[in-house]
């Protein structure tokens, strides 16, 4: 099942002598692989003491590393226990850890460790990847690591990275650095290119799947910055439509809520062409309409809206789904207690949502219907904010973000409804 290391996957694991030892760049480039045969190698020649494995949480660091490991050795040589916190590999007990918040840094304050493995490092906090440090404490102890890549101020990127004494870059070069002040790691740039097993019509559908900032870190594999425009692959003269096919389903209502700032719901529906259209838009602005209103008139507006929605002739839509945003606690409430069916708490990641946005624009699978204005007027100003960016830290400005927000926890709420629907045909046919 596993096919011997070849090229930077190998010469990583021949460098991966530093106190410190980074696997970093695009995805699916072979980072795990080639870093988990170097920690199967410390474990058992490493110094002894205690080993410590690291994820942003224990079920992520379980699916993304353990299995893995198991699928490479054997049940008998990797036992996870789920609970008890640890994983024994090779007849050596290795504790366990998720290092999901700040608080986490407290779960290894004690510790005296010879030993750690750290998947995705950049979704630690901080404070935990510098605890972590200090109780690397045993003579000839070593850290690995692997991520993708961040902004160019990440504190990984940083404070690490940016000082390691070996740098073997994307192009297989290698880099030593003169500075005397440089830290005793080696930090290795994989690209798509490092990972000759992956069938290029895989590599074609990662292309897809990450789009704008998303293609250049994930695909690219660089550190590059959240600048400008968020939906940079939004386009007028592709993206807006006059019309609209027949729908196969009405998928989802998306509702950003707000009493002064705007009101916000969009109306999501998979054509017959197996595309998404942003059908139709709520919007009330209690600004411009010099009127504010309360949960139960947004309540009747929204009704009132869905009811008389006309579409091939059929008055009143029903969506599977509507999607409020999870901070309007007390509107939701009013909607149960209306009885509209189908109202849940959106998802609110973020960076995620704007994934699945940018998915669906790049991939040429989103339309908008020209009726939706608020949205359209804010597509082309959503943006990055660039303070945050300046801190390490990858958010959208809060301004003029209401129908944008609608959208995104429509999409992103329903992926699961509608990745399948992504083809790499559409792209080329729009
Ligand atoms: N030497 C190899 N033999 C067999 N399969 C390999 C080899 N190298 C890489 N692969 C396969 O390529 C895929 C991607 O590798 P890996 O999971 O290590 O990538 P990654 O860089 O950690 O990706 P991600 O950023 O998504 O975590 C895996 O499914 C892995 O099994
Ligand atoms: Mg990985």
């Amino acid at each position: 099942m596993f096919d011997a290391l070849v090229g930077k996957q190998l010469r990583s694991t021949q460098l991966a002598t530093a106190r410190g030892n980074l696997w970093e760049g695009a995805v699916r480039s072979s980072k795990t692989i080639s870093s988990i045969m170097v920690w199967l190698r410390y474990i058992r020649t490493g110094p002894p003491g205690a080993l410590l494995m690291v994820g942003k949480t224990e079920r992520t660091l379980k699916r993304n590393i353990i299995d893995v490991i198991v699928s490479m050795v054997g049940v008998r040589r990797c036992r996870y226990k789920a609970g008890a916190g640890e994983v024994i590999i090779f007849g050596r007990t290795i504790y366990v850890a998720g290092a999901n918040d700040e608080r986490s840094a407290d779960k290894i304050k004690g510790m005296t460790l010879a030993g750690a493995y750290c998947d995705e490092v950049t979704t630690f906090p901080e404070s935990f990847f510098s605890m972590l440090g200090t109780r690397l404490s045993v003579a000839g102890a070593q850290w690995f690591g692997t991520t993708n890549p961040e902004g160019p101020n990440h504190w990984l990127k940083k404070k690490f990275l940016d000082r390691a004494r070996l740098h073997v870059r994307r192009d297989g070069s290698e880099v030593t650095s003169q500075d005397p002040k440089a830290l005793d790691l080696h930090r290795f740039s994989f690209s798509l290119n490092d990972n000759p097993y992956l069938p290029p019509a895989y590599v074609e559908n990662l292309k897809l799947e990450y789009q704008g900032l998303f293609y250049k870190r994930f695909v690219l594999g660089e550190w590059c910055l959240a600048e400008g425009v968020v939906y940079d692959m939004f386009d007028e003269s592709t993206h807006i439509v006059d019309t609209l096919p027949t729908m196969r389903r009405w998928m989802a209502v998306g509702l950003d809520y707000g009493t002064i700032n705007p009101f916000a719901a969009l109306l999501v529906g998979v054509g017959e062409d197996d595309r998404l259209y942003v059908a139709s838009e709520y919007r009330h602005d209690s600004r411009t309409a010099r009127r504010q209103l309360t949960d139960a008139q947004y309540s009747r507006g929204m009704q009132n809206w869905l009811g008389t929605y006309a579409h091939d002739g059929v008055e009143g839509v029903q969506p599977e789904w509507i999607w409020v945003d999870p901070s309007a606690a007390s509107f939701m409430t009013q909607l149960w207690a209306d009885g509209v069916p189908g109202v849940a708490k959106a998802q609110n990641d973020v960076k995620d949502g704007i994934r699945s946005v940018s998915v669906a624009f790049g991939a040429n699978l989103l339309h908008v219907h020209r009726s939706c204005t608020g949205l359209i007027e804010e597509l082309p100003s959503y943006a990055w904010d660039d303070k945050a960016a300046a801190a390490g830290e990858d958010k959208p400005m809060k301004v003029n973000d209401h129908s944008a927000d609608a959208l995104r926890y429509a999409l992103h709420s329903s992926a699961y409804e509608w990745r399948g629907l992504l083809r790499t045909d559409l792209q080329e046919a729009a």
